[in-house]
């Protein structure tokens, strides 16, 4: 690696009809890159989920030094894949395989953001396999009683909420387990980890902003601020982030987001904790100024969609 190069060189994912191209998904992102003097190279990332890691960095030059992926969601053991054939070719991931995981999976975070976010547990278990009424009952006796939300330690199936989801009372052990199980079957081979169960919060939206903020941390500073990506509107309220800002620093991670909502008293909570390399941007947020912190040292909090709204 040559150490005078500043140049940012970014691993996006390629079309898998197209494998000279990214992805049509983060083209445009891969375009604002080069525009901005980086360098965007491409990985196959079917490739990489079947286990073919070497077939993945085909494409990858020889000493291409330290490199930032930003791509669709990689599996933490898929990824320590990729840096060790990376490293084969005198590359390697700017963020370790170690940091990729504690940012990736809620047991890794969750330690470090407690009492910035709902009260969470988990359960290990195997693709396809439900853990049985005793052990959801134990792990939810952690929690506060009441109502709680069911995902993997990466994601939700929040689009099947009732079905899969929502769990409208912990002391219902038919409908815990009937809510698990459901998960754990449509999660099929994309379950990761385990089970966690985290406390219900009422979160609510500010009146014509984006229900969830998303923040993008580079080394510790926000650096950009946009509406989660599901979101229909591209305006954000503006957090306090002083209380998420030493989370972040303790998690020690170069490069995360944190999704917050509002709680119905006034509090802003942490929902999810990603990495930055995995976590979707908003289709409006502007790729420019968001290449431009992963390309330059500059510390800079850029609010793309100033909309001055105010928590209710
Ligand atoms: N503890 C909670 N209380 C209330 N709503 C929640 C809670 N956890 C998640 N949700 C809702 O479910 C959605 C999905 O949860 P999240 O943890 O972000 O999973 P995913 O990785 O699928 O986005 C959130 O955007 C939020 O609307
Ligand atoms: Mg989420």
């Amino acid at each position: 690696m040559a150490t005078t190069t500043a140049t940012t060189t970014v691993l996006y994912c390629s079309d898998p009809l197209h494998e000279r191209r990214a992805d049509a998904h983060f083209a445009a992102e891969a375009r604002q890159l080069r525009a901005a003097g980086g360098t965007a190279l491409l990985i196959d990332h079917d490739a990489l989920l079947a286990g073919d890691a070497g077939r993945a960095v085909a494409r990858v030059p020889e000493g291409a030094g330290a490199l930032w992926y930003r791509g669709w969601m990689i599996p933490a053991d898929r990824y320590a894949e990729l840096d060790a054939a990376l490293r084969g070719r005198g590359g390697e991931l700017a963020v370790t395989p170690e940091a990729y995981r504690r940012a990736h999976e809620l047991p890794g975070w969750y330690e470090t953001f407690a009492g910035l976010t709902p009260v969470s547990g988990w359960l290990p278990t195997g693709q396809g396999v439900a853990p049985d009424r005793e052990g959801l009952a134990a792990l939810a006796a952690g929690l506060p009683p009441g109502a709680a939300v069911v995902k993997d330690y990466v994601k939700s199936r929040k689009h099947e909420w009732d079905e899969a989801c929502y769990v409208p009372d912990l002391a219902d052990p038919a409908a815990l387990h009937r809510v698990v199980a459901r998960f754990v079957e449509l999660q099929g081979e994309f379950l990761t980890g385990g089970v966690v169960l985290r406390a219900f919060e009422d979160f609510v939206a500010a009146q014509e902003a984006a229900a969830e903020v998303r923040v993008w941390w580079r080394d510790g500073t926000p650096r950009m601020l946009t509406a989660h990506p599901d979101s229909p509107v591209a305006e954000v309220p503006a957090p306090d982030l002083e209380p998420v800002r030493a989370a972040v620093e303790a998690l020690d991670c170069p490069f995360v987001t944190t999704d917050l909502a509002l709680r119905a008293d006034g509090v802003w909570r942490v929902v999810e904790v990603g990495d930055g390399q995995v976590s979707d941007l908003h289709r409006e947020a502007d790729r420019a100024a968001f290449v431009g912190f992963l390309t330059a040292d500059q510390a800079l909090l850029c609010t793309p969609s100033p909309s001055g709204t105010t928590p209710a």
